[in-house]
């Protein structure tokens, strides 16, 4: 039985929690929201505790005292970690993996080992822990590849190559250390060619249950340019990918990886996030994360129509069923607000402006990343400041409102991309 008042914990400090809080909000099982660590935007919508997303043992000591009923977790830290575990070790549900299952995020060389055992199409790859075996990996696979470090490296791990000398630098770098622990052991891929889709599903174990699926834009500048980030915009639904499109990916990319992990004895309870490329040759998995995806969760949340809430408890006490969660018509675009200097260097604390006007557009939602409060102003505090997301009946009319809310927030040194969902603006929206 689900209790009739869910005193939930939702663990994080992104925007992208800001957005899960929002959306358990709108459930009638909610009780009680906490949240740790959080951020001043989620200050306004739960009880917020000043404990690390890291911090495993205080977090299971604050799930104890709270008598919390449901634990969400946000970020990949501290799944890795073992919170889910140490949760779970006390009689605590939890949304969310295992470490041994969150590995499938934590080292991309056994993402590749169990995508293999369960017949999961994928970039073939080759594992290199030094300079010569990366150098022999890149001539098998023909020169042009994609470099990437074995850990997590906050999507900072991968360097796509145009040519063998590139990837040869690359590899170096990564083995060098460059990225630390993460990158000492290599994964060399062959480059593959076509548009991305991210399809994420709610996973008990056994049942994987499909969100909307979404696309997000990783490179910092516009028109795909410069350094990879954590993820400048988001944009759900994509034209092409329709419902039966990505239930048929959630045959044959998630449902086999949970049934591989769990003849591994591993259960993988949480969102199983999979980046995909559309080759001409068919579907190829890129990476899985093993949470939602921050920018995507911000578009692809604000669009359920359902209870999120009652299917994360479902997932988390293992009795999830298949029917898929009601998805409105409307499209969400979401982009991001990054600080000078993001994803490279950090920026001094500046003052931001007009959080409230763009919040009170209409179909908008603005979620905080970081930012903090100082003598009671708002000020910048991390790369990715804001998200700033709105709902409209095509994405074309989302994406207007989203820069017509955007224009109105202010920083100094403020960045963010202008082309967020423009290539999908003008396609007929056939989508949901
Ligand atoms: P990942 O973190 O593995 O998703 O990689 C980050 C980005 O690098 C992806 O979104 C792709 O744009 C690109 N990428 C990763 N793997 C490949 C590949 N095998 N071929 C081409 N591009 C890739
Ligand atoms: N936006 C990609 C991620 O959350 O990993």
């Amino acid at each position: 039985m689900t209790p009739r008042s869910l005193r939930v914990l939702l663990v994080g400090s992104g925007a992208r929690e800001h957005a899960l809080a929002d959306a358990v909000r709108r459930s009638p099982l909610l009780g009680e929201l906490h949240c740790a660590p959080g951020n001043p935007g989620l200050a306004t919508a739960a009880t917020c505790h000043p404990l690390a997303a890291v911090d495993v043992d205080g977090l299971v000591a604050l799930a104890t005292e709270l008598r919390i009923d449901l634990v969400v977790v946000g970020p990949e830290a501290p799944l890795v970690a073992g919170l889910a575990d140490g949760l779970r070790g006390v009689g605590v549900p939890v949304f969310g993996p295992g470490a041994a299952a969150a590995r499938l995020e934590g080292s991309k060389r056994f993402a590749k080992d169990v995508m293999a055992a369960a017949g999961v199409p994928t970039a073939a790859a080759r594992v290199a822990a030094s300079p010569e075996a990366a150098d022999a990996a890149i001539e098998a696979l023909g020169g042009r590849v994609v470099v990437k470090a074995d850990g997590l490296a906050a999507g900072k791990g991968v360097v796509v190559c145009d040519d063998a000398a590139a990837a040869r630098e690359a590899a170096r770098a990564l083995l060098r250390g460059d990225l630390g622990q993460a990158g000492r052991t290599v994964l060399v891929e062959e480059r593959l060619e076509g548009p991305e889709v991210s399809v994420l599903a709610l996973c008990d174990g056994r049942t994987a249950v499909a969100l909307a699926p979404a696309q997000d834009h990783k490179r910092i500048g516009d028109g795909d340019t410069g350094p990879n980030t954590g993820g400048m915009g988001a944009y759900s639904p994509v034209p092409g990918v329709d419902p039966e499109a990505t239930a048929d990916i959630v045959d044959r990319v998630h449902r086999p990886v949970l049934l591989e992990l769990a003849r591994r004895g591993v259960h993988f309870s949480g969102c199983l996030y999979a980046g995909l490329m559309l080759t001409p040759d068919g579907l190829r998995v890129l990476e899985f994360n093993v949470r939602l995806g921050d920018p995507e969760a911000q578009a692809i949340l604000p669009r359920l129509d359902g209870d999120l809430l009652s299917r994360l408890y479902d997932a988390a006490v293992g009795r999830l069923t298949p029917e898929p969660l009601p998805v409105s018509a409307d499209a969400a675009v979401t982009v991001v607000l990054a600080s000078a200097g993001y994803p490279t260097a950090a920026a001094e604390p500046v003052p931001i402006d007009g959080v409230e006007a763009a919040a009170d557009r209409p179909g908008v939602a603005v979620h905080h990343a970081g930012t903090a409060l100082r003598d009671g102003r708002l000020v910048t505090a991390g790369g990715r400041v804001l998200t700033v997301t709105a709902l409209g009946a095509s994405i074309g009319a989302a994406r207007t409102r989203a820069y017509d809310a955007a224009d109105r927030i202010s920083f100094d040194g403020l960045q963010r991309r202008s082309d967020i969902a423009a290539g999908a603006a003008g396609t007929a929206r056939d989508a949901v």
